[in-house]
């Protein structure tokens, strides 16, 4: 037995610091240990390689982050987010841990406060996480399972059809989710956020504004994208 408990304490020690046995301890600990900083902000800390995860619990389901933080690629062929092929437990409470993120971790007020006036609209956009879902430049290609065309829709011609006013409302309501595509299938777990719950009028101003500028082609490839 003695055997067996040092055998047990030296493998969990070779699997690097231990992780706490609260649920929500546990998921900021995986999410540190395997690296997800180095690409992913979470409030003051991390990089900038990929979206900032600060409000990552308001945007997406737990259930949608579970889906796809386990095998990303299933989602989206093509994504850079890596597999980091976890147990599926680490990736429970990881998800756990990213479905409370809606804002809290930015404690010394939002990234865009500081920025300048035109810039602001953008820095929302990347920031608040439109990003995440409509793409760098709104140039989509983002699935969404069980809607017709199988995605998200892109922003850079949103200006042909829409006018600013009618994309502020789009954006401080949300807009509800089209028809399925197959109306027996599973409900789209990507739904299009209730922006007047964390932007003022002002900050949805600036991000409509930055959307009437879009165009194919038009900074999709700029490198501060996230
Ligand atoms: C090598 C960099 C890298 C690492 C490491 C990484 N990610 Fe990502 N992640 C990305 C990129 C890039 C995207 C954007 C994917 C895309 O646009 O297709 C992304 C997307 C995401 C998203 C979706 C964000 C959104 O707003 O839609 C979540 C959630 C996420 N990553 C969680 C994690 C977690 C959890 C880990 C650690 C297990 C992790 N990532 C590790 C690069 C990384
Ligand atoms: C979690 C994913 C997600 C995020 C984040 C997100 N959206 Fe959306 N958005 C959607 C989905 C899904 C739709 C389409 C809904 C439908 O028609 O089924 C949509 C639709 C839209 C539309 C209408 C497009 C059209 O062609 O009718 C606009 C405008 C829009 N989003 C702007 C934004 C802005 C600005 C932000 C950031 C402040 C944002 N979205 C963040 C998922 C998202």
């Amino acid at each position: 037995m003695k055997v067996l408990i040092a055998f047990v304490a030296l493998l969990s020690a070779a699997c690097g610091p231990s992780v706490p046995s609260d649920p929500k301890l546990a998921g900021k600990a995986y999410f540190t240990q395997a690296g997800c900083a180095s690409c992913h902000r979470v409030g003051g800390e991390g990089s900038a390689v990929g979206p900032d995860l600060t409000l990552v619990g308001f945007r997406h389901s737990e259930e949608w982050l579970n889906r796809f933080i386990k095998d990303p690629q299933a989602w989206k062929k093509d994504t850079l987010m890596p597999n980091k092929r976890m147990s599926d437990e680490a990736v429970r409470a990881i998800s756990s841990y990213l479905a409370e993120q809606k804002g809290q971790a930015w404690t010394a007020g939002k990234p865009w406060d500081s920025a300048k006036a035109e810039e602001k609209g953008r820095v929302i956009y990347a920031r608040a996480g439109c990003v995440g879902c409509h793409g760098v430049g709104g140039a989509g290609g983002y699935p969404n399972n069980n809607v017709k065309g199988g995605l998200i829709p892109r922003l850079n011609a949103a200006w042909e059809t829409y006018t600013k006013p009618e994309l502020v409302a789009k954006i401080k309501k949300g807009v509800p989710m089209s028809e399925k595509a197959d109306p027996k299938g599973e409900s789209p777990l990507i739904r299009m956020p209730t922006w007047s719950e964390k932007l003022s009028d002002d900050e949805i101003g600036a991000v409509a504004d930055y959307l009437m500028t879009l165009r194919p082609g038009k900074g999709e490839s700029s490198d501060s994208s996230f």
